[in-house]
């Protein structure tokens, strides 16, 4: 069971890196563009680079920015280059639902030895088909799948049972965490990673009883030490 942080921010990853609670990271381009990496290709292989070296040898996923199948590929190799540590990150399908993305994941996994994440799922039944592909990682949303009035825990709970029951090597990944909860919740119905936002693994941490509780014993430990001095 492992919490991936789901950013691109150098602070952010290793402040929590070195808590020692860091199993992987996880990108994609709405992450890496809000955070305002820039310089095209050329940027994107510094900032991947950074946080590969970083957190090695846990997993750095990196999404494509197309769907078009020698770019795929093409960028897919790429990436993989920048560090043995980095796992690709491909949606499931196209935008109007094109299935070539599913052929061009089996490929990278089979005939290229590239770890696979794919990603953009929504549903048990999407992330069996591409564990079955021979993706390394499925990665549902979470978030988006409550959002759409389902509870993913039934989703992740029914996924779990399947990989485990057909021996697929699979590793769900549940991210668009959207609350501290999520964390634990999901982790319990059988994903194998959950990815979060920094604010998320901060909430999960700070606990006002427990900011309290210190706040006594640190008033109480410098009475006692002024007892002790006296
Ligand atoms: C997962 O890896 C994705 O980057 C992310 O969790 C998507 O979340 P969103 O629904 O907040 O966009």
């Amino acid at each position: 069971m492992a919490i991936f942080l789901d950013t691109g921010t150098l602070g952010e990853i290793e402040r929590f890196h070195r808590m020692g609670v860091l199993r992987g990271v996880t990108t994609n381009p709405t992450i890496l563009f809000k955070e305002g990496v820039s310089g095209g290709m050329k940027g994107l292989e510094a900032r991947a680079r950074h946080i590969a070296k970083l957190i090695a040898p846990y997993p750095l996923s990196v999404e494509v920015t197309t769907t078009e199948r020698e770019a795929v590929l093409h960028q897919a190799r790429e990436f993989a280059s920048w560090g043995d540590n980095i796992v690709v990150k491909v949606t499931v399908h196209g935008p109007d639902g094109e299935l070539e993305n599913m052929e061009i994941i089996h490929e990278l996994e089979t005939r290229h030895d590239i770890r696979v994440n794919v990603t953009a799922m929504m549903s048990a039944q999407q992330c069996l088909l591409a564990a079955m592909a021979g993706a390394s990682y499925v990665s549902i949303f979470g978030g988006r799948v409550n959002n759409m009035g389902y509870n993913a825990c039934g989703e992740i709970t029914r996924l779990r049972r399947v990989l485990d029951q057909f021996g697929l090597k699979a590793r769900i990944i549940v991210g668009s965490t959207r609350e501290v909860l999520n964390i634990i919740e999901w982790l319990e119905a059988g994903a194998h990673i959950v990815t979060a936002v920094p604010s998320l693994l901060e909430g999960m941490l700070v606990h006002p009883y427990t900011k309290e509780t210190v706040r006594m014993f640190l008033a109480d430990g410098a009475k006692l030490e002024a007892k002790l001095k006296a």
